[in-house]
């Protein structure tokens, strides 16, 4: 690894004990396609609805874009040298579908395609489990021209897509996600509208949602008859959602935000059906009659294992007067049928994204999955935190990041004790990367990218990750 020489920043951990994860634990690092690849216009590749998002005005602080983003198309094999140099063992990278399949229908594109194999093969050669998510939020934009994810056929066309990725990369990929974090792209995509395409109507927002998981469905069984070898799953952000009080009216505002950030995915999606108050909370919304028989029980097809994007809490109270609007996902618009509850701060600690950091609550998310929902073998698939970053020379000495992975790792290994089948954990991010409507602005990586020269720094959390996973462990 580059620098060697630095010591670890690990003297913000003393005095806490050393933990030892089990054996085969999965230690990875994760990006996305849109997020690092740059290349927009390069091997026949068509814009997806980020494309067409960045570069409308207003829309990304900055005007940032996509278009060159971390240059990975080009970096490939560095970028990999640099994983295999933190030890990972496993990566999670995102296909970018209009890259595969250009404008979303039709053949498949054997220049995306190559891109993808490369990049599988240089992992393999590096003993790094590829771990691949077919949708991390690029629909095709032609497919939203089309009415994108609130329009059933989209959900289509994802299984015909998934089938071409299976088929070229099966015989190498063993991991396979289908969808990451269906709430954003339904709920911040279409509900609040600050996540690409850009549209803001809730009735739009639940029908993307069920959608999304249609499609998932539709994947799964994609994927099963290409590969019937595949571990198949999907990636949920959950999380923990508190009353602010113990006041009935908190309570309720508590359920109604479990209902839409939480059960909306859970329930369909592992018990193949719609919680009852959810659907109630929303008659005002829409009377769901985008449901058709059978889609509850294709969305259940049975998984082999479940990801959970972890980061933050959220704590909400009941609506008062005149209460101020909040900023991007406590948007009201965000939340249709209950755009009157209230996010409120506790005054935590917080990142650079103003989330509060909670390591407790992601023991919580893990027990509340393995002990209401499932006994399926669950992986983290995304933990991490933003925090302003400085280089001095030549050096990020990022302890901030470093104490937030060290508290939620502990997390994780508090969750394992208490019996939940944990198997794996993702740092979010490998690197420095494009934050959606953030732009560059904000930083996640354990690996710094400076965006005029494309230079790759690892910071002291890559440093000290390195050592975790080389002692399966954290040091006392
Ligand atoms: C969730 C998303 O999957 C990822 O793309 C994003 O950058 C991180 N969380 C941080 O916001």
């Amino acid at each position: 690894m580059s620098n060697p020489a630095s010591p670890p920043a690990v003297d913000v951990l003393d005095e806490r004990p050393g933990l030892t994860f089990p054996p085969a634990f999965l230690w990875g690092a994760a990006t996305a396609a849109y997020q690092i690849e740059g290349a927009a216009a390069e091997g026949a590749r068509t814009p997806s609805i980020w494309d067409t998002f960045s570069h409308t005005e207003g829309r990304v602080v900055n005007g940032h874009t996509g278009d060159v983003a971390c240059d990975h198309y080009h970096r490939l094999r560095d970028d990999v040298a640099l994983m295999a140099e933190l030890g990972l063992k496993s990566y999670r990278f995102s296909v970018s579908w209009p890259r595969v399949q250009p404008g979303g229908s039709g053949a498949a594109n054997p220049q995306g395609l190559d891109f993808y194999s490369r990049l599988v093969d240089e992992l393999l050669a590096h003993d790094i489990e590829p771990w691949l998510t077919l949708y991390h939020w690029d629909l095709p934009q032609e497919l939203e021209d089309a009415g994108g994810w609130p329009s059933r056929d989209t959900a289509a066309r994802f299984a015909d897509y998934t089938t071409l990725v299976a088929d070229a990369l099966g015989d190498r990929v063993r991991y396979w996600t289908t969808l990451n974090e269906p709430w954003c792209s339904a709920f911040l995509g279409y509900g609040s509208g600050v996540h690409a395409p850009g549209r803001s109507n809730g009735a739009d927002a639940v029908r993307a949602g069920h959608h999304l998981m249609l499609g998932h469905g539709l994947a799964v069984q994609a994927l099963r008859a290409a590969r019937p070898t595949a571990e198949v799953g999907v990636t949920v952000n959950l999380y923990p959602v508190d009353p602010a009080s113990d006041a009935p009216a908190d309570i309720d505002a508590a359920r109604r935000i479990d209902g839409l950030a939480n059960r909306f995915f859970l329930d369909p999606l592992l018990r193949g059906s719609y919680p009852a108050d959810l659907v109630a909370d929303l008659r005002t919304v829409t009377d769901f009659d985008h449901v058709r028989d059978g889609d509850l029980a294709t969305i259940a097809t049975p998984l082999d294992v479940v990801g959970i994007n972890y980061y933050s809490r959220h704590v909400v109270a009941a609506p008062v007067e005149a209460a101020e609007p909040e900023p991007s996902w406590r948007e009201p618009s965000c939340w249709p049928g209950s755009e009157d509850v209230r996010f409120v701060s506790r005054g935590f600690p917080v990142t650079d994204m103003d989330w509060e950091i909670d390591a407790p609550g992601l023991v919580e998310t893990l027990r509340r999955v393995h002990e209401e929902y499932t006994d399926l073998p669950l992986y983290v698939t995304e933990n991490g935190s933003a925090f302003v970053d400085t280089v001095v020379d030549g050096q990020v000495d990022d302890v901030d990041r470093l104490a937030y992975f060290d508290a939620h790792l502990r997390a994780c290994h508090e969750a394992i004790d208490a019996g939940v089948p944990l198997r794996g954990y993702f740092a979010w991010s490998l690197m420095d990367n494009f934050e959606w409507a953030w732009g560059y602005t904000k930083r996640f990586g354990m690996i710094h990218v400076d965006y005029d020269s494309q230079l790759r720094i690892p910071k002291s959390s890559a440093r000290w990750y390195a050592s975790v996973i080389r002692r399966n462990g954290l040091a006392a």
